[in-house]
């Protein structure tokens, strides 16, 4: 197992950068006085998970990695990706690697274990459904709607704020005793999607409903909008396997990583709401 010593000045790659959980850290990284490299389709030089011949240009001279996989590390390359990944970093002289995995995904799981057996130094950050999906992602545009659809009804979900996700994340990168461990983070309560929507009409004062649909009448809907199918099969294995209760329990990632509590969905809901990711667009 590598020793993960720390250089006095290393150098950080986010993959994903501007990304939900890749932005988070790299402002964090940088308030810190970190160099990050910024890595995906549009940086120079670009990392694209289908370009595994640029990868070694991206990884040159990098320390440690944040690594988020697209579209979803439970699809079913992501297996090989992440190999290759790993014996490009490894080639490249990357020490470290903090990989982000969902919580409960079979795939993902054995992504996981291509990292924990690489002999390079590791963390996973296992997450649940993240809150920002409700205002950085594809439920954002329900919530502006009014109106949220989704094929999920009494099923509870303990929801992260992508801000302790990146916390995590961090503190994983920067802090050698944490090395080789998996967080497994979620928030502090476990909701049902129409609670969470309730939750965000009550601080944002305007009405928002939630309906659950059936799942092939929402992917069909999908289909109609030009959803691509891998997208479009991602999704239903989300919500009709993933989803099925297995999830619906608390871990403690967030305070054994950072020693403080997660955030519970109400501050997320203010915090955006300061943020104006669910103000109304100004029309003539
Ligand atoms: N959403 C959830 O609730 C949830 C829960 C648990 C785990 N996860 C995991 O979170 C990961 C995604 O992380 P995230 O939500 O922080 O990212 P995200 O918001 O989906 O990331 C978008 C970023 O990825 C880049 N990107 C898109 N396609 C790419 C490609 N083919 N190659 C390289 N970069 C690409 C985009 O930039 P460009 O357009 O410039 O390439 C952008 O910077 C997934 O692996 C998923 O399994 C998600």
């Amino acid at each position: 197992m590598n020793t993960h010593n720390r250089k006095p000045s290393r150098r950080f790659a986010v993959i994903g950068a501007g990304g939900k959980t890749g932005r988070r850290v790299t402002q964090r990284l940088q308030s810190q006085g970190h160099s990050v490299r910024t890595l995906s389709r549009s940086t120079s030089p670009a990392f694209d998970w289908a370009q595994a011949h640029n990868w070694p240009a991206a990884l040159q001279g990098i320390d440690a990695l944040y690594v988020t996989y697209q579209p979803d590390l439970a699809v079913a390359r992501a297996q090989e990706d992440i190999g290759q990944l790993i014996r490009c970093a490894k080639d490249s002289g990357v020490e470290h690697i903090v990989l982000l995995s969902g919580r409960g995904e079979a795939g993902a799981q054995q992504a996981e274990q291509v990292l924990i057996t690489s002999g390079l130094s590791w963390n996973l950050v296992r997450a649940s459904w993240f809150c920002q999906n409700f205002s950085e992602s594809f439920m954002a545009q329900g919530i502006l709607d009014g109106e949220l659809c989704l094929p999920a009804d009494t099923i509870r979900e303990p929801f992260v704020d992508t801000d302790d996700i990146a916390d995590v994340a961090v503190a994983a990168l920067t802090r050698p005793a944490l090395a080789n461990r998996v967080f497994e983070v979620t928030g502090p309560e476990l909701l049902t999607f129409a609670e969470c929507v309730a939750e965000i009409s009550r601080q944002t004062g305007r009405p928002i409903a939630y309906r659950t649909v059936a799942a092939e009448q929402w992917l069909q809907v999908l289909q109609q909008q030009g959803v691509p199918d891998d997208i479009r099969d991602l999704l239903k294995e989300l919500f009709t396997e993933v989803l099925d209760g297995r999830n619906a329990s608390l871990s403690t990632g967030v305070t054994e990583a950072l020693q403080r509590p997660p955030t519970p969905f109400a501050t997320y809901v203010r915090k955006t709401i300061d943020a104006g990711l669910w103000s109304p667009a100004v029309t003539d």
